[in-house]
């Protein structure tokens, strides 16, 4: 067969593994060729390509990114563009597409395979780990693991100067990176999108943990974090081609409240793209091999409108529909079950 692979949305580390796994058993077992599109949906549309064969990913595995380049565009929301998209697929002969993506990407793969007929195979990926139907997506443990060793750092620094520190990381609708990090890494506050925080309730934690002289406090906030009477502004105004608006500000907003409420002294670390970039973890090359496998396996089974996910520690096949028709947010139980015992 004459597959295609593209990577949309966001890089998220592990996506190299994948492109290598559907290679090798495309090439190896099925005698496939394998077309890359440049830049996600983009090269779909404006027909750039690259070949793929096991000698071209060669030393791909422990790399972060994505070989393939990566966008945010939307053929759905560009005149003319999905016209030019089945053009390309036509005169690439593409037998089918495994597109791997998030919520945005895969919400492209499930138009196109019930709209269009395109074969499509999906592979669940982002550092959010906010897509319904996995367990988990590749590239999470790898976001979660910088997260943490950041926050260790942190510590000790504001431990040395008796500070609040304030560290934001990435996820705007789910907060699993401020969640997992935050437990991880012993802080004093996690604030996530799903729990709208009470400032004047976290002041009064802070301070009440630092009467009892414990000093420094790490408070870990997820980008899309929001206060309960919605005061404090947190959005750009500049959104993607999903309609996303580009986030990234709520730590410094929230320090100053911090700082002026309570008096310590009170300072901010942006993670942003660092948890996107580098080397994946063992755990996300393991599963990211795992997915590249079951993808092309989906393939030639001729499960379209699928994408693989973990369910346990197995992969299955899951309709795209399920995956994207609503985001995975934080388990409240788990969330809470820490909280009582943990924050502040
Ligand atoms: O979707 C993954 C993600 O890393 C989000 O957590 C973050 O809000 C967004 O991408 C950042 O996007 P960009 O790379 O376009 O700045």
């Amino acid at each position: 067969m004459r597959v295609g692979l593209l990577t949309g949305g966001g890089d998220c580390p592990g996506l190299n593994a994948v492109i290598r796994a559907v290679v090798r058993k495309g090439e190896v077992t099925f005698n496939d060729e394998i077309v890359g599109f440049l830049d996600g949906w983009r090269g779909v549309i404006e027909n750039t390509t690259m070949m793929l064969d096991v000698e071209r990913c060669r030393g791909i595995l422990p790399r972060g990114g994505t070989i393939l380049g990566t966008s945010r565009t939307n053929p759905y929301k560009l005149d003319g563009a999905m016209g030019k998209l089945l053009q390309t697929l036509r005169a690439q002969r593409i037998d089918a597409l495994v597109a791997m993506g998030g919520e945005d990407t895969l919400g492209v793969a499930e138009k196109l395979s019930s709209d269009e007929g395109v074969s499509m195979v999906g592979v669940p990926k982002t550092i959010d780990n906010d897509l319904s139907a996995t367990d988990f997506t590749f590239g999470f443990d790898t976001a979660v693991q910088i997260a943490t060793e950041a926050i260790d750092r942190l510590h000790t620094t504001a431990e040395s100067h008796d500070r609040v520190i304030v560290c934001e990381v990435m996820g705007r609708h789910a907060g699993w990176i401020a969640t997992y990090a935050g437990i991880a890494g012993g802080a004093a506050e996690i604030l996530i999108p799903e729990e709208p925080f009470d400032i004047d309730l976290v002041c009064r934690k802070l301070k009440a943990r630092h009467a009892k002289g414990r000093f420094a406090s790490i408070v870990v906030v997820a980008e899309g974090a929001l206060p309960v009477e919605g005061t404090m502004a947190v959005v750009s105004g500049e959104v993607d081609q999903f309609g996303h608006p580009r986030l990234g500000g709520i730590a410094n907003l929230l320090a100053s409240e911090i700082e002026s409420r309570t008096g310590f002294e009170t300072r901010v670390t942006i993670l942003g793209h660092i948890q996107r970039g580098g080397t994946p973890t063992a755990f996300d090359r393991v599963l990211a091999t795992r997915f590249g496998i079951a993808a092309i396996d989906a393939v030639h089974d001729r499960a379209f409108g699928q994408m693989v996910a973990l369910r346990g520690n197995d992969i299955v096949r899951v309709p795209l529909k399920a995956a994207v028709s609503e985001l995975k947010t934080v388990d409240s139980a788990l969330y809470h079950g820490v909280a009582e015992y943990f924050f502040s």
